[in-house]
């Protein structure tokens, strides 16, 4: 597919927000989305996978039916083309900035790291998919997994099918992340989310800066 960007317009950027489950991205969602709108940015908050009305379809199938580890690779594949072509390169194009919950290192991590999905094969689609195209900045949000965990069974509601995979999952999920945050260390920025939340934002809050000026 086309990544349609603009030649002429001013191009908004994309953020994305990774972590393993119970990392606490998520809680600083919409004060980041704040923050860029301070600086005077439209913004849209969006989440994979899912983020169109098909995207959450699959979604809810990828967070309750068991399948194969292909099936489920190419299906958050098919959930991010349809992300990408309906809402992330229009909004881009517009010039909105766009903060996704989740995107392709989520693959690499859970679908590579966790479930052992070779790596040629998620470099395939993902070009299939994107044909280059890559978050501006990704805020990886690192912790061990054992406080990880504990956060996930303090939290209400039932668990998902990934939340409910052991602790040997998430230790290669967070590998993964960490080497991928290795060889990528400008796009992709590690955060400490061990502290408090006020120190989580205080340190969000100096590579947001850099980004939005
Ligand atoms: P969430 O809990 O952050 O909303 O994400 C839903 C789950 O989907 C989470 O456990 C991670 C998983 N996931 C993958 O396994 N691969 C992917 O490519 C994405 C985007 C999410």
């Amino acid at each position: 597919m086309t990544t349609g960007m603009g030649k002429t317009e001013p191009r908004g950027k994309f953020i994305t927000l990774e972590g393993i489950d119970g990392a606490g991205k998520s809680t600083h969602l919409s004060w980041l989305a704040d923050r860029v709108r301070a600086y005077g940015h439209k913004v849209v908050v969006t989440r994979e996978p899912g983020g169109t009305p098909l995207g959450e379809k699959l979604r809810e199938l990828l967070l309750t039916q068991s399948m194969q580890i292909e099936t489920e690779t190419m299906l958050m594949f098919a959930a991010r083309l349809e992300h990408m072509a309906q809402v992330i390169l229009p909004a881009l194009a517009a010039g909105r900035w766009v903060i996704s919950d989740r995107f392709t290192d989520a693959t690499f991590a859970y679908q590579g790291g966790g479930r052992g999905l070779a790596r040629d094969k998620l470099e395939l689609l993902e070009q299939w998919v994107q044909e280059g195209f890559q978050p501006d900045l990704t805020l990886y949000f690192d912790l061990p997994i054992e406080v990880a965990r504990q956060r996930l069974a303090a939290t209400d509601g039932a668990l998902d099918r990934f939340e409910r995979e052991n602790a040997g999952f998430f230790g290669r999920v967070r590998a993964a992340y960490l080497d991928r945050a290795g060889n990528d260390p400008v796009r992709m920025q590690v955060i400490d989310a061990s502290p408090s939340p006020a120190e989580v934002k205080a340190s969000l809050d100096i590579i947001i800066k850099r980004i939005c000026i």
